[in-house]
């Protein structure tokens, strides 16, 4: 029996490198192995973007191309829209009876987060909503509908993770062994930084190359890249280490190549002009079968529409299951 993994992702952007090296590639590695249930999670995106459905609905189908393209195998892996499974939104309200409204707040991801957006929850969070504040409810359910076992997530998910693991066992205290204990499996190991140095990659930083990026996005992004601020002259040496150009050369640049970029910067025989016209060429090429992929997507939408639809369908079957036996575990199945 495979082991059953669930993840979601906000349909809120599309996909930039730091999805991809974090999350995508750790996808790629595990559709293999597992029953794998990637969810486009545009309920929970809703919960902060409430006043902004076109820009939800948008990213659904560019986020699910993106995932496509990188390689996700719609044969393997089940992609769902969480709107389409009633059972995840009635599970929600079951939980939101084992869980405080103190531990809520106390929740470091919520807080995070609230703190972040201060226009719509105001300075001090004293407009957040009931639903923004309830949403580590529905990813408990998000979760616990599918029985998944394994949670590839970042670290910055991890409490959302440990609050679903209470959940699970206080239902199962209460009600009876019901629901699996899920894991989180860490996907973002090494954070990639934004091309300004900044820990966070992100579009409102406007510091991070989307795989949609054409060659002149990339290159607009790239001549603004930091690099060595000791470096003035174009034969000035430099020290890679603290250049965000070289870090990216890491990234997409063969070994050869990178070792070149590496001791000519040192030498100060290499400027970062052409430091940064090779890195876009290179960046420009690694995303060319990713881009390739895409187009056949973009170019039949009711493809897309369709991997949704199926891996919808699986996914409620299994859902259903579930809330069978939770409504059974808790009398409430007349
Ligand atoms: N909260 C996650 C994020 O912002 C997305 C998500 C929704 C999720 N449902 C999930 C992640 C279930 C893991 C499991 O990235």
């Amino acid at each position: 029996m495979k082991k059953t993994i669930l993840t979601g992702l906000r349909p809120t952007g599309n996909l930039h490198l730091g999805h991809l090296f974090g999350a995508g590639t750790n996808y790629l590695k595990l559709q293999d192995d597992y029953e794998f249930f990637l969810e486009i999670a545009d309920v929970q995106a809703l919960t902060d973007n409430f006043n902004n459905p076109d820009k939800v609905r948008h990213n659904v189908y560019e986020i699910t191309m993106d995932l496509l393209a990188i390689g996700i195998d719609p044969k393997k892996v089940h992609i769902f829209l969480q709107s389409k499974i009633p059972q995840i939104a009635e599970l929600t309200v079951y939980y939101s009876n084992l869980v405080t409204v103190s531990r809520l707040f106390r929740n470091p991801t919520v807080k995070a987060e609230v703190a972040q957006k201060k226009e719509l929850f105001g300075n001090d969070g004293e407009s957040i909503t009931y639903g923004f504040l309830g949403y580590p409810v529905s990813q408990a359910a998000d979760i616990t509908a599918f029985s998944g076992q394994l949670v590839p997530v970042g670290d910055d998910q991890l409490p959302l993770l440990e609050q679903c693991r209470e959940i699970v066992r206080k239902f199962n205290n209460i009600y009876g062994d019901t629901l699996i204990e899920p894991e989180a499996v860490l996907s973002n190991v090494t954070r990639l930084k934004g091309l300004d140095g900044n820990e966070k990659m992100g579009k409102s930083l406007g510091n991070a190359i989307f795989l949609v990026d054409n060659e002149e996005e990339i290159s607009k992004k790239v001549m603004g890249a930091i690099t060595d601020p000791s470096k003035i002259k174009k034969d000035d040496p430099a020290n890679p280490d603290i250049c965000m150009v070289y870090y990216y050369h890491k990234l997409v640049t063969d070994n050869d190549a990178l070792n070149t970029v590496c001791s000519e910067c040192k030498a100060g025989k290499r400027g970062c002009v052409a430091c940064k016209k090779e890195l876009i060429n290179n960046l420009v090429k690694f995303l060319e079968p990713i881009k390739d992929r895409r187009k056949k997507y973009e170019e039949n939408p009711s493809l897309v529409k369709e991997i949704l639809d199926d891996g919808t369908s699986y996914a409620k079957e299994k859902a259903a299951h579930t809330i069978d036996k939770v409504k059974h575990a808790m009398k409430i199945d007349y």
